[in-house]
């Protein structure tokens, strides 16, 4: 017989995943809600595990791969629970024959929703006007009280157009915008006509734009691909939207251009180095600014914990998991 896989977890995930993965390992875990280990507890822990569950904040590099796969029993796969996979290594997970998966489509309509759900907030100024009436300074209705810029009929520009851009775009069509987008590959003519999207290179959607969203992944094409030069091709009246990585807007860039007045706001989910964020945002009333909680509903969470169990599963079985990022890894 052989022995049960050792599976290390190393956030709190929702419930759902520990049976899973308890019917066929043993699950060494990390209990406390809102804990992330460091990377030393990562390097510390993760050695000595088949399986590994791990999620955006880990750091899984060349040197924690190497010293998982060094170590009995070796290290087999990564499940990132996250679509985004920036935090692995996955060259040096191919090279010493790890898996890895992520946990992509199931977040989609979630993520999308919270991106429109930014791109209204900053528009009408939810988050600020909110904060004065907290704050007691509401004294009745006024006609220029909190004036804040349309969505409907406005346009949108998507930097993106992959499964979250275009569930992006689906909103924004029934908000009747003009929707623009630039991707490194065109959509079909059909597809264009299904998301009522008109290509265009990069300057002329920026230059368009009455919002621009950012749905690409983050690699080292895309390092920066929003920087002072392309905030400054934006209209003074735009917003920028960012719900994909934060290391794809250069984030001390934005800061500039808000401050001067080169764009007019910004809505944010995510930053250049999480969990930190650049102080001079955290003083702007005309910037939203969240926790990366674009996933973070709880039925989308579980689906995505599920799948990443799934990957696991299916591997321990001899099978290919269903979202293998690195086929090239199974022997
Ligand atoms: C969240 O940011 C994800 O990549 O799933």
């Amino acid at each position: 017989m052989t022995d049960r896989p050792k599976i290390l977890v190393t956030q709190k995930v929702p419930d759902p995943v520990y049976p899973l993965l308890e019917a066929i390992g043993n699950v060494e875990r990390n209990e406390e809600e809102g804990v992330i280990w460091s990377y030393d507890e990562l390097l510390r822990r993760g050695p000595g595990h088949d399986y590994v569950f791990s999620l955006l904040t880990d750091t899984i590099d060349a040197r924690f791969l190497e010293t998982c796969a060094a170590a009995t029993p070796r290290l087999k796969m990564v499940a990132n629970m996250a679509v985004g996979y920036n935090n692995i290594d996955v060259d040096a997970a191919t090279r010493l024959g790890v898996v890895v998966s992520n946990t992509p489509g199931v977040l989609s309509d979630t993520t999308a929703d919270l991106a429109f759900g930014l791109l209204m907030a900053v528009a009408r100024r939810i988050p600020e006007a909110e904060r004065f009436l907290r704050a007691g300074k509401f004294h009745g209705w006024g006609p220029l009280l909190f004036c804040g810029a349309d969505v409907s009929h406005a346009t949108l520009g998507l930097i993106g157009i992959g499964r979250i851009g275009r569930l992006v775009a689906r909103r924004a069509i029934g908000f009747e915008m003009k929707v623009l987008y630039y991707n490194v590959n065109r959509m079909s003519e059909e597809e264009e006509g299904l998301y009522h999207a008109t290509y265009m290179p990069l300057e002329d959607l920026l230059e368009q734009s009455d919002f621009v969203s950012v749905h690409v992944p983050y690699n080292f094409l895309t390092y920066h691909l929003i920087g002072e030069r392309e905030l400054r091709m934006m209209k003074p009246t735009a917003f920028l939207i960012n719900t994909a990585r934060g290391p794809i807007v250069d984030e001390k860039a934005l800061v500039k251009m808000l401050q001067e007045r080169v764009i007019a706001g910004a809505g944010l989910d995510v930053y250049e180095n999480e969990p930190a964020v650049e102080p001079e945002l955290l003083q702007m009333e005309n910037v939203v600014l969240l926790p990366h909680i674009a996933s973070a509903s709880l039925l989308t969470r579980t689906r995505m914990a599920t799948m990443a169990c799934d990957n696991i599963v299916a591997h321990h079985y001899g099978q290919y998991p269903p979202n293998i990022l690195n086929p090239e890894a199974m022997k």
